[in-house]
């Protein structure tokens, strides 16, 4: 397990420090983005679309209302899921046919509300990231790689990046 920290002092910065995740992973990663609401899954997920230069007509709105969104045409497809819909737990989870978007090597998994998703979605590459808010525009990462895909993605965060 390889473990990594980093605060950023805007949105702008914390797409950043995604976009330059994104070009680092590998296919089916599995991403789980923690912290209470506003701060900051949403920004982060949108920062890895950029990474992965998806079409720029793509927004990202809280997936919340419904199950997931999908992101095609970068360079990995995005199944951006919200758990918040699936506290029904682990069976909830395998009978929506998410595990299918775990199963897809071109494309990656990011989960907002993990926690609430059930036993189920814990494999390998997988990328945990847990973000507090420490202030109003001031957020703290802290992200934890298991798998050696998922260690090596992360290696790229602790080089100065120029943001
Ligand atoms: N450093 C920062 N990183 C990310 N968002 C920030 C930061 N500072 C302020 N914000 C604001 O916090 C909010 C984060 O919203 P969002 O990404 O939708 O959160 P979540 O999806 O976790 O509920 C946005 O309004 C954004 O402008
Ligand atoms: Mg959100």
């Amino acid at each position: 397990m390889t473990e990594f920290s980093r605060t950023t002092h805007s949105p702008e910065e914390t797409e950043a420090l995604a976009a330059n995740l994104a070009g680092a992973l590998h296919g089916g990663t599995l991403l789980l983005l923690s912290g209470e609401l506003g701060a900051g899954k949403s920004c982060f997920t949108r920062g890895l679309l950029r990474g992965l230069n998806a079409p720029p007509d793509v927004t990202v709105t809280s997936p919340t209302y419904v199950l997931q969104h999908v992101y095609r045409g970068g360079r990995l497809t995005v199944y951006h899921i919200d758990a918040y819909r699936l506290r029904g737990g682990a069976d909830e989870f395998e009978a929506s046919g998410l595990e299918e978007c775990l199963n897809d090597a071109g494309g990656i998994v990011c989960m907002e509300w993990p926690e609430l998703a059930g036993a189920s979605q814990p494999r390998e590459p997988r990328i945990e990231i847990a973000i507090e808010h420490e202030a109003w525009t001031e957020r703290s990462f802290t992200f934890r790689a298991f798998g050696a895909a998922a260690e090596d993605a992360l290696r790229v965060l602790d080089v100065p990046t120029g943001i």
